[in-house]
Parts: C-alpha cells; sequence; structure tokens
C-alpha cells in the first residue's frame, strides 16, 4: 500500500475495506497486551533451581555467615557475577539488592544531595542541574530526574547511539549539565548498540563536562543477545581508563532478567573513588545487602555452568516472539513509509516510528480493539514525543500465537491510521 502514489478514490477504497478489518476484528473482543517489559512465566521457570540452591548451606567462600548482617561491597561469588556482566574487574564491582533501579536511584539521590566526591561536589549546590537523556529512552530514568527535580536534555538516538555531536556540543556550551543516561547495548526501546567510536565519545565526556559529571551506564541488556554472533560492546571500563576518565561513568546491572525479575541481584560498577563515596551513604541506608539472595545466585549459576549458558535459554523463548514482530513490520511496511523500526538482536523491545503525529491515534485504535500498548510519548521526558510517532512494542509476555494476533490488529490500525492521515 504506498499511499503517496495512490488516488484519493483508492485511498478511501483501502479506508472501506481496512475499516471492515479493524470492525471485524473488535468484535473478537481480544485482551492482549504488548506493554509490559518483563520475562514470561516460560523464562522465569528457568531459574526455579534458586528455589533449592542453598540445600541448608549459609556461608560463602570467604567464610561469611549469609544469615547475618553485614559486606556493603556483597559476597565476592555475586561480585564476580556483576564482572562478568559489566566486563569490569570485580575490585570495583559493588553487589546489591534486587533492584538496578534502586541503585540509580540511590547513587543519583547520593550525587545530587551528599557528593560521590565529598560534599563540595554535591551537585544541588549549583542553582540548575541537568541531565543529557537520549530519546527515545526508559521512562524510569525520566522519573529519577523528575524526582529529584533535574532538568532533561533530549538528544537524538541514532543507530549508533545517542547523536554524539550534539551531546558534545550541550556539554561545552552548558556547566550545569552533571550527567547522562545511558542503555549502551539493546537500549530500551530503539535495541541500538552502541559503536564503538560511541562508546569512546562518551568515555571523554569526563574531559570536556564541568566537575562531577557522572555519566549513568545503565547496561540493564548487556548479556541479552539473540543472535549466534552478537555484535560486541566496545569496554566503557577500557575506554575510560585510556581517556583517564573513571570516576566519570556509573554502570548498572541487575540480573533481574536473568533470573527473578522481582528477585534478583543488582551491581553497581565504578572506580574506586565513586565506590568510597556511594558507600559512604550507603552505609546510612542499610547495614549489608540480602546476601543469601546473592549466594544462592552464584550457586545457581555455577550449576547452570555459566551465565551465556543460561542465556541461551532465554533467548530460544524470545526469539521466535521478535521475530513474529518483525516479520508482521516488514510485510506491512517494508515497502512504504507508513513506519520505521529498528532489528534488535537482543533486550526486550522493538521501537516503532509511525507517520509524525499518529502514535496516540494507533495506540487509541488498538486499545478499542483489545490490543493494548504502551501510552504514546512514554518514551519521552515529561511523556512528550515531539514527532508523536513512537511506540514501544513489548513482546516477551504473550505466548507467540498472542504476539501473533496482536501484531495483526497493530499493523491494521497503523495503516487505518495513516490513511485517515492522509485523506484528511
Ligand atoms: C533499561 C532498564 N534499566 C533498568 C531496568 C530495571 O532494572 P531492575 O529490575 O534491576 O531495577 C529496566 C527494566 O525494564 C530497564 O529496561
Amino acid at each position: 500500500m504506498d499511499l503517496n502514489n495512490a488516488s484519493t478514490e483508492q485511498l478511501q477504497q483501502w479506508q472501506q475495506d481496512l475499516s471492515a478489518e479493524y470492525d471485524s476484528i473488535k468484535a473478537k473482543q481480544l485482551n492482549l497486551d504488548l506493554t509490559r517489559g518483563k520475562p514470561s512465566a516460560e523464562q522465569l521457570s528457568l531459574s526455579n533451581a534458586l528455589d533449592n540452591a542453598l540445600k541448608g548451606e549459609y556461608t560463602a567462600n570467604d567464610g561469611t555467615d549469609c544469615r547475618n548482617y553485614g559486606g556493603l561491597d556483597g559476597l565476592p561469588e555475586a561480585r564476580a557475577i556483576g564482572a562478568a556482566i559489566l566486563q569490569t574487574p570485580i575490585d570495583n564491582i559493588l553487589a546489591g539488592g534486587n533492584s538496578s533501579l534502586t541503585l540509580m536511584h540511590q547513587a543519583m539521590t547520593v550525587a545530587h544531595f551528599f557528593g560521590l566526591s565529598g560534599s563540595e561536589s554535591a551537585w544541588h549546590k549549583e542553582a540548575t542541574v541537568k541531565f543529557i537523556c537520549p530519546v527515545p529512552g526508559y521512562d524510569r530514568h525520566y522519573s529519577v530526574c523528575e524526582h529529584l527535580d533535574i532538568e532533561m536534555l533530549t538528544v537524538p538516538m541514532t543507530a549508533t547511539g545517542p547523536d554524539m555531536d550534539r551531546v558534545e556540543e550541550l556539554i561545552r556550551s552548558d556547566t550545569s549539565i552533571k550527567g547522562m543516561w545511558c542503555v549502551p547495548k539493546y537500549s530500551n526501546p530503539t535495541g541500538v548498540i552502541y559503536s564503538d567510536e560511541t562508546v569512546k565519545r562518551i568515555a571523554a565526556l569526563g574531559n570536556i563536562a564541568s566537575a562531577n559529571f557522572r555519566v549513568f551506564w545503565d547496561n540493564a541488556y548487556g548479556v541479552h543477545d539473540l543472535a549466534e554472533q552478537p555484535q560486541q560492546l566496545c569496554s566503557i571500563y577500557q575506554a575510560c581508563k585510556d581517556a583517564g576518565t573513571e570516576d566519570s561513568v556509573l554502570q548498572f546491572a541487575s540480573t533481574s532478567k536473568i533470573t527473578f525479575a522481582g528477585a534478583g541481584v543488582a551491581f553497581l560498577g565504578a572506580s574506586s573513588a565513586n565506590l568510597a563515596g556511594f558507600k559512604k551513604s550507603l552505609g546510612f541506608m542499610t547495614i549489608g545487602p540480602d546476601k543469601i539472595n546473592q549466594l544462592r545466585h552464584a550457586k545457581f549459576f555455577a550449576a547452570e555452568g555459566s551465565l551465556s549458558a543460561h542465556m541461551k535459554k532465554h533467548a530460544a523463548i524470545i526469539k521466535p516472539r521478535f521475530a513474529c514482530v518483525l516479520s508482521h513490520l516488514q510485510e506491512a511496511f517494508g515497502d512504504n513509509d507508513m513506519g520505521s523500526w529498528e532489528s534488535a538482536d537482543g533486550g526486550y523491545f522493538i521501537s516503532f516510528d509511525s507517520k509524525p503525529g499518529l502514535a496516540k491515534e494507533i495506540v487509541k485504535l488498538a486499545g478499542e480493539a483489545g490490543v493494548k500498548l504502551t501510552p504514546a510519548g512514554a518514551t519521552f521526558p515529561y511523556g512528550k514525543d515531539p514527532d508523536g510517532s513512537n511506540i514501544r512494542i513489548a513482546p516477551t509476555v504473550p505466548t507467540v500465537e498472542q504476539v501473533d494476533q496482536a501484531m495483526k490488529v497493530f499493523v491494521t490500525c497503523v495503516k487505518l491510521a495513516s490513511l485517515k492521515q492522509a485523506l484528511s
């Protein structure tokens, strides 16, 4: 269907046909959901052996009784998991509680109110604090900024990561910029992996930014590959070492989408100075993390053989869902300009862009036909997508058959909204 080369009569005929198709879908009273970026029950079941991993043995390798208080850094065997995910030496890893989002919020709070390098380094000492947010991005990153009253500046995502010319320009011209959000691998939602050049330019930002600048490197999908030969992410740890900017990046990850989403282990990867600065405040918040959960994760992965062996089991479940979404998009929009998307090779999302101004209408049409989509605008700070075109598709929770049904509805809604626009 090529809207640009069709006559008004043809467009009207298409609209009639599609409206009839849409009405017949509506009559089915579907109840499908493509909003939830979380593991399916089938994926969670891959880690059920966590339940019995300890077998009554609560002592860690270094003799720690995990049932008791203490150990702010986390168990060495848990930190080793974080070191493998973040490809960063274990000495630079802290293993925390069940959520990397919590660690990110804590790190942001410490940097803002208390300072990661002493009280004089606290961001709140300055009148305005700003963060760079590549868009589209992860809504909860934006919520953290909003919660702490940090102003957000958007830069567009490209196929190789954030538009680095724009990022460098902003940082050079505005000293109130204190940080930047990054999801470097299988970015939420666009699915791109930052190129080596982008990683190196981000590592070098610490040399041109104002004092106390920190990149929040949220590597939530670092091991969530679907391809057999996945593209490798350049090491930010090494790039920072090369640039002499070790203190400018805080790395985060967790096992939320590796084991149990509500009962995983989260990690912070940072320079020793940053870890010391963070722990100074963390010590007021907790006497130590849940080491029982950390120990059972270490035992679980040892029994699995390797992290990558475990992740291949996830990939086998997720891959057909991604393939289903991509084949519907390709079939419906591969030869026209009604939609564009990045063909993600991992992570949890596929990001779709309609023609400008149509995202809200598409989400509404799909909702009325029984397919729930993430609200339009959710992938932008303050919920404002300037083009009104981005829709995040999350296909992991529904079955392949449900994804298939939902995508049939989705493409019908996109076509219908595009036709309405073309005719108006
Ligand atoms: C980019 C990103 N970071 C962090 C999280 C949440 O991680 P956690 O469960 O470790 O808090 C998510 C969850 O969707 C995510 O997409």
